[in-house]
């Protein structure tokens, strides 16, 4: 990232787990190699995701933990006591990665949230920072203002809502784009014709093709199962590589479908 962390490139989803399937899942995940785990106040499951870190007895600074703040933690230092309320359930004395959970343009307050933000990172409460759900002209007013530039971007994004605007613009400033909903849930994506042929081509399950698509991209993915042997087989993907024209064939499953988060107020 462009403050020198590294953050790994598969992650484990937690939405929408609650407490229980979390701590078992997020235990899981760790076991099977996982050392990226992402949560966020509102998913309501941070108890759990701590849970879990601590039954995997993997050390803490061996795992990548992100979590998010969204509205009712913006403006007035509100932040500050947003990270506390999320370490204090994490169980954690800090977060490797804080993202402000959607811009929520109309509130007028990720400038003041970011400035927050940046104290909690000399705090030491978080390692790194960013947001999440950002479009472009966001990102442009908070990069005009901000002492520390956001490290990754968090967007729904998939080979059928591929958001090369998005990218491009990310990777022009330096900010790494992570992709959620990276299977494209809810629709029909890993039964797609193309994905099926990818997947007997390279001895692949459809999750492993469209994974690979995206860190073929230079994406992080953050891939959600609450199924032991998806968990395993959505990590277990950096022992083949995409030819070109296959990456291509898969960006071209673009359907202009609109981004859940584009209303500004919702997504996940
Ligand atoms: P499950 O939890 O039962 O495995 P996303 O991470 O893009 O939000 O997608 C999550 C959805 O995709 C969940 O419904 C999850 O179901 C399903 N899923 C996760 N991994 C796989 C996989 N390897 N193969 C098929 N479906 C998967």
């Amino acid at each position: 990232m462009n403050d020198g962390r590294r953050i790994p490139q598969i992650g484990l989803g937690t939405w929408p787990l609650d407490d229980a399937a979390a701590a078992e899942v997020v235990a899981a995940a760790i076991a099977a190699g996982y050392r990226h785990i992402d949560t966020a106040f509102r998913y309501g499951n941070e108890r759990g995701v701590g849970q879990g870190i601590r039954a995997s007895g993997v050390p803490r600074e061996e795992l990548f933990v992100t979590t998010k703040l969204d509205g009712e933690f913006q403006g007035g230092d509100r932040a500050i006591a947003g990270l506390d309320g999320s370490l204090e359930r994490l169980g954690l004395d800090y977060v490797d990665l804080l993202l402000i959970h959607w811009p929520l343009p109309q509130r007028g307050e990720y400038i003041s949230t970011w400035k927050t933000f940046e104290r909690l990172v000399d705090a030491g409460k978080a390692r790194s920072i960013g947001v999440s759900n950002f479009k472009p002209a966001h990102l442009d007013r908070l990069l005009a203002e901000a002492r520390i530039p956001p490290a990754a971007n968090q967007i729904q994004l998939n080979p059928r809502i591929t958001r090369p605007e998005h990218r491009d613009y990310d990777s022009a400033h330096g900010i790494v784009t992570v992709s959620w909903g990276p299977l494209g849930p809810g629709t029909d994506l890993l039964d797609d014709p193309t994905v099926q042929r990818l997947a007997a081509k390279y001895g692949k399950t459809p999750a492993q093709i469209v994974l690979r698509w995206h860190t073929a991209l230079g994406l992080v993915a953050i891939p959600k199962s609450a199924n032991p042997q998806r968990l395993a087989q959505n990590i277990d993907i950096f022992d083949f590589a995409l030819a070109d024209e296959d990456v291509a064939a898969l960006s071209a499953l673009d359907d202009g479908t609109t981004p859940r988060a584009d209303s500004d107020t919702g997504g996940h």
